[in-house]
C-alpha cells in the first residue's frame, strides 16, 4: 500500500519552499521508485482566509490518517490582529498537540561548505553536529490557566502557566538519552532549576532516568548559560534536551551557527512514530513572494520525513548528498551567500537539488 503524506505549505515563504521540496520528492520517487501519495491541505493564515479557522477538522482528520506531514510555515502580519485563539500559529500548535508530537528533533549540523556563512569564526563551528531535543506538547505553551484579566484597580494582567508532569519529562528524556546513545554519548539537560520549581522537577526526573542509561554522560546547564555556551563554544554539545520554550529559543540560536536559519530542518514525532516535518524557521514575511527564501531547510525536512516516518533512509541520504553537492558547486541563496558564490533564488536552488539528485 502506498504511503500517505499530507503537505501543508502554510503562509509567507511556506508555499514557495514547499514547491521546491515537492519537486525534490517527485525526483526521489522517480529515482528510487517510491510508492508515496501526496495530499494537500491548508493551515495557518491560508486556512483562516478560506475556512475561518487555522486548522479545519477535516484537515486535522487527514493529518491523523497520514503516515507523515510535511509542514511549511505559518503566520504573517495579515493575521497578527486575530484573537490569540485563532491565530495562524494555533493551527501548528493544534497539530502538535492533537497528534501528540511531543519529541521535536532539531539537528544543527554545519555543512563544511558553509563555515564562512556562520556567524561564528570557522574554527568554532567546523564539524558542528548538535541535536536539540525539544519537548513540544507541554510546558508554558500549553499550560492552563492562561489569559489576560483585568485587576480590581483596572490594570490588565497577562498570565501563563509553566507546568510539566513527571511523565512528560520522562518520555522526552528517554528520547534524548536514546539519541545520545546512537551519537556521541553525551546529553546536556537545559533548565532553570535555580529559579523555577517546574524545571527543578525536570532536572530530578532526568537524573532518575539516567539510571537506565549508564553509557550516556549526563550534564545539566541553566538556560542562560546554555545560550551563552552555544555561541561561545558550541562543539562542547552533543545532544541537548529541554522544554518547549527554551528549546524554541535555543534552536533559533543554534541555527545561525550553521550559516542560516534557512538550513535547519526538524522532526516532531509521537509514540507511534508518526511525524510532522518542518523547517525551524517561520514564514519570513519580509522576503515572501520574492524568490529569495532558502528552500534547503524544507528539503532537509523532507529527507528527515523519509528517514524517520517512511523508513527510506537511502533516499534521505541521497537528498542530503544532493544538498551537499549544490553547496559544493557554490550555489547559494542570499542568506548563506559568501564571496565568489553563485547567488540564486528559491526556484533555481530547488532545481539544482533536483539536478544533483537525478545525476549522481
Ligand atoms: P522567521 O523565521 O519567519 O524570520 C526570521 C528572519 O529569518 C527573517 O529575516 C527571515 O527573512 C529570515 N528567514 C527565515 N527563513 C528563511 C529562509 N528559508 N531563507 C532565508 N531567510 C529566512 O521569524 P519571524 O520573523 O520571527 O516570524 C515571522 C512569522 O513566522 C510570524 O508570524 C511567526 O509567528 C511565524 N513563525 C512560524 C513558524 C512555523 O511555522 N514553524 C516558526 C517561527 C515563526
Ligand atoms: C517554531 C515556531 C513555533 C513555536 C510558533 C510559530 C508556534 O517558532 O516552530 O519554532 O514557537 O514552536
Ligand atoms: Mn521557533
Amino acid at each position: 500500500m502506498s504511503k500517505q503524506i499530507l503537505c501543508l505549505p502554510g503562509d509567507g515563504i511556506g508555499p514557495e519552499i514547499m514547491t521546491e521540496a515537492l519537486k525534490v520528492l517527485e525526483a526521489a520517487k522517480q529515482r528510487f521508485g517510491l510508492d508515496i501519495e501526496v495530499s494537500h491541505g491548508l493551515v495557518g493564515g491560508a486556512a483562516i482566509d478560506k475556512d475561518g479557522v487555522p486548522l479545519s477538522d477535516e484537515t486535522l482528520a487527514v493529518a491523523k490518517r497520514s503516515d507523515a506531514i510535511l509542514f511549511g510555515a505559518v503566520g504573517g502580519p495579515k493575521w497578527d490582529s486575530q484573537p490569540m485563539a485563532n491565530r495562524p500559529e494555533k493551527g501548528l500548535l493544534k497539530l502538535r498537540s492533537e497528534l501528540d508530537l511531543f519529541a521535536n528533533l532539531r539537528p544543527a549540523i554545519l555543512f563544511p561548505q558553509l563555515a564562512e556563512a556562520s556567524s561564528l569564526k570557522p574554527e568554532l563551528v567546523a564539524g558542528l553536529d548538535i541535536l536539540i531535543v525539544r519537548e513540544l506538547t507541554g510546558g508554558i505553551y500549553f499550560g492552563e490557566p492562561r489569559g489576560v484579566r483585568t485587576l480590581e484597580n483596572g490594570e490588565r494582567e497577562g498570565f501563563n502557566t509553566y507546568v510539566y508532569r513527571e511523565s512528560e519529562v520522562r518520555r522526552i528524556a528517554k528520547v534524548a538519552f536514546e539519541a545520545a546513545q546512537k551519537r556521541g554519548g553525551r546529553l546536556c539537560s537545559v533548565d532553570k532549576s535555580n529559579v523555577l520549581e517546574v524545571t527543578a522537577l525536570w532536572r530530578d526526573v532526568v537524573i532518575e532516568e539516567s539510571g537506565s542509561y549508564s553509557d550516556v554522560e549526563l550534564s545539566h546547564m541553566y538556560v542562560d548559560n546554555a545560550a551563552m555556551q552555544l555561541v561561545r563554544a558550541p562543539k562542547q554539545f552533543d545532544v541537548m534536551v529541554t522544554g518547549n520554550m527554551f528549546g524554541d529559543i535555543l534552536s533559533d540560536c543554534a541555527a545561525m551557527l550553521t550559516g542560516s536559519i534557512g538550513m535547519l530542518p526538524s522532526a516532531s514525532l509521537n509514540e507511534k512514530n508518526q511525524g510532522m516535518y518542518e523547517p525551524v524557521h517561520g514564514s519570513a514575511p519580509d522576503i515572501a513572494g520574492e524568490n529569495k527564501a532558502n528552500p534547503l531547510a524544507q528539503i532537509l525536512s523532507l529527507a528527515m520525513l523519509l528517514r524517520y516516518s517512511l523508513g527510506e533512509g537511502d533516499t534521505a541520504d541521497a537528498i542530503e548528498k544532493a544538498v551537499s553537492d549544490v553547496l559544493d558547486k557554490g550555489y547559494r541563496t542570499g542568506d548563506i551567500a559568501s564571496e565568489g558564490c553563485q547567488l540564486m533564488g528559491t526556484v533555481e536552488m530547488g532545481d539544482a537539488v533536483v539536478g544533483c539528485l537525478l545525476n549522481s
